[in-house]
């Protein structure tokens, strides 16, 4: 794997190996026991929106693994002033040994890729987030034992984690049900590549979808990027909530994830959220082994 830049590009058996290699460097932290597979290696970290997790958590993994990070706002690089991602691939291709992007444009990430000599890392477009859904399946893995056989619920904006949660659900042997208001959809295509399998379901009805779900998932009604959109969103996707009704209709056992930052009596009751902040910050904390495995397999 020379690259993250979406899930769909990884198969059954890579995500596999990741989540497997992010168990071992937990274990191996917990216990202190070092790993510095990245001895000497350098990763710079392009943020075009804001981070708290993304951040620090491919700094402090960098850190763990025996390498540096450098963080690198495109408020302070030329790319701000309009330098084209394709000069800049070709010189931080020639500084580093890997990059992590977070920017709008899924192109923007291709192109990095394409142009580039060294490994790139998805940190987030408005398409897809992997390194989340990674942490994400992980956590899920680590309570339930398996993601196979699973019914994965996301209630909310069809929007980047979505799409990743669509694709990277379904890879691992989950059902994937998702409620959104009509036009706000996940992407087409995903929604078709995952229709096609026969285990997705897509509808405007919030308890159809969390009818015995295993997991119940939503994000943000706005983006980064949506924030001048984000009082209407709040009338169209009112409803699209996890809270105590919905709980009821889940499994028993269910367990609730949020990717945060989480907005509460928005997309999630303050009640559900701490009633499930254990899982929901493991979650979190997950980022950092999930990325260390992706850093690992990308730059080792
Ligand atoms: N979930 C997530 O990506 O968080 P940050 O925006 O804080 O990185
Ligand atoms: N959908 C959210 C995810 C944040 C981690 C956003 O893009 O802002």
């Amino acid at each position: 794997m020379k690259h993250l830049l979406k899930l769909m590009d990884l198969t059954e058996k890579e995500i596999c190996e990741i989540l497997n290699t992010a168990d071992q460097l937990k274990y191996e932290k917990r216990n202190k026991i070092p790993h510095h597979i990245l001895e000497g290696k350098t990763l710079g970290m392009i943020f075009e929106k804001s981070s708290t997790r993304t951040r620090v958590s491919f700094e402090v993994g960098m850190y763990d693994l025996g390498g540096a990070a450098l963080f690198l706002s495109s408020r302070d690089l030329q790319i701000g002033r309009g330098e084209p991602v394709e000069d800049t691939a070709r010189v931080l291709s020639r500084y580093l040994d890997g990059i992590m992007i977070r920017t709008f444009d899924q192109e923007e990430v291709e192109a990095l890729a394409a142009v580039g000599s060294i490994p790139v890392i998805n940190g987030l477009t408005d398409y897809c987030h992997p390194c989340q859904v990674l942490a994400d399946l992980m956590t899920i893995r680590e309570h339930k034992g398996t993601t196979k056989g699973l019914k994965l619920c996301y209630i909310g904006d069809g929007n980047n984690m979505t799409n990743s949660l669509i694709v990277g659900g379904i890879k691992m042997g989950m059902s994937v049900s998702v409620a959104c208001p009509k036009g706000y959809e996940p992407d087409e295509k995903i929604m078709k590549w995952a229709e096609s399998t026969g285990s997705f379901v897509c509808t405007d009805d919030v308890l159809e979808a969390a009818k015995d779900a295993d997991v119940l998932y939503t994000d943000v009604w706005a983006s980064m990027g949506q924030e001048g959109e984000a009082e209407e969103r709040k009338k169209i996707f009112s409803g699209y909530q996890i809270n105590s009704e919905v709980m009821a209709v889940a499994d028993k056992e269910a367990m609730v994830l949020h990717c945060l930052p989480a907005h509460r009596e928005e997309e999630i009751t303050a009640e559900v959220f701490e009633a499930h902040a254990e899982e929901i910050f493991d979650q979190a904390e997950n980022r950092l082994h999930a990325q260390k495995a992706v850093l690992v397999k990308c730059l080792a």
